[in-house]
């Protein structure tokens, strides 16, 4: 038994996707939330940089006493985190292997697409994970750099007229390409996921890396017997810039009340 919080960051808002499925299947748990939303969109940068604000971040919430980091970013997963975890003697998970896991249980054509940004995309993290574990599935990938900075801004609800518009643009090709799995590579994305689904139809499963990745989390916690002990658990969010956007849109992402949202100045990491 270990009743100290679980860690969990993102660029933004996305890895609430991740905190909500933690929520919904592990509800006793502490989390600490941090949305670094004075630097994002990350999906653009270079390798270094995400580097740099990875560590800042794992930095910040390590300066509690946590027992467990979740990346619900497939940003920083695919391009960071082998680093990270070289760095730390404390377990850290990211999105990339339980999306892949997910996504070959459920593909029957092994045509697997992927949507996610473009520094995710360019790592090439999610086809040398599924070729690992299954040489014969085809990944088709699709770099949509304008996902995250619509779904922060709101713009994410079917009959918008703009986030259709993109989506159609970005999913078209995959949907010629007769994938029949769809891993949303960016924990942004679920957000988008009657959008995207409107447009792939049902022949296509959705994978939400981030749910996936909760689901693993929890996997982990039960084997290192490190499951808390209390009857109620929280969740503290932390943000680089508190705009109104962050608190406005909490909710949405968390399908819960979501708590004040707390200033860190992240530099100081
Ligand atoms: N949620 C992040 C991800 O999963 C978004 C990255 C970004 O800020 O561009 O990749």
């Amino acid at each position: 038994m270990d009743d100290r919080p679980i860690g969990v960051f993102d660029s933004g808002l996305g890895g609430l996707t991740a905190v909500r499925e933690i929520r919904s299947i592990l509800p006793f748990e502490n989390i600490i939330y941090f949305g670094d939303t004075s630097r994002v969109p990350y999906g653009g940068r270079s390798q270094e940089i995400l580097l740099k604000y990875a560590r800042q971040d794992v930095h910040f919430l390590r300066s509690f006493d946590i027992k467990a980091l979740l990346v619900a970013c497939g940003t920083v997963s695919t391009t960071a985190l082998p680093t990270l975890e070289k760095e730390s003697d404390l377990p850290i998970l990211g999105v990339v292997e339980p999306a892949c896991r997910r996504a070959l249980a459920v593909t029957r054509n092994k045509r697997v697409g992927l949507i996610a940004t473009a520094a995710s995309v360019r790592s090439g993290a999610y086809e040398r994970t599924i070729a690992a574990m299954d040489g014969e599935v085809t990944v088709i990938a699709r770099a949509c750099p304008l996902f995250v900075p619509l779904v922060e801004n709101g713009r994410y609800r079917v009959g918008d007229s703009v986030i259709e518009t993109v989506a159609r643009e970005y999913l078209e090709p995959l949907k010629a390409e007769g994938i029949d799995t769809l891993i949303l590579g960016c924990t942004h994305y679920p957000l988008l996921e009657e959008v995207v689904g409107q447009i792939m139809g049902p022949g296509v499963t959705l994978v939400d890396s981030g749910a996936q990745a909760a689901r693993q989390l929890k996997a982990s916690l039960t084997e290192r017997d490190a499951l808390c002990g209390r009857r109620q658990g929280s969740i503290t969010l932390y943000a680089s810039d508190i705009t109104g956007d962050f608190g406005a849109l909490a909710p949405q992402f968390l399908r819960e009340p979501a708590p004040g949202v707390l200033e860190v100045d992240i530099d100081k990491y």
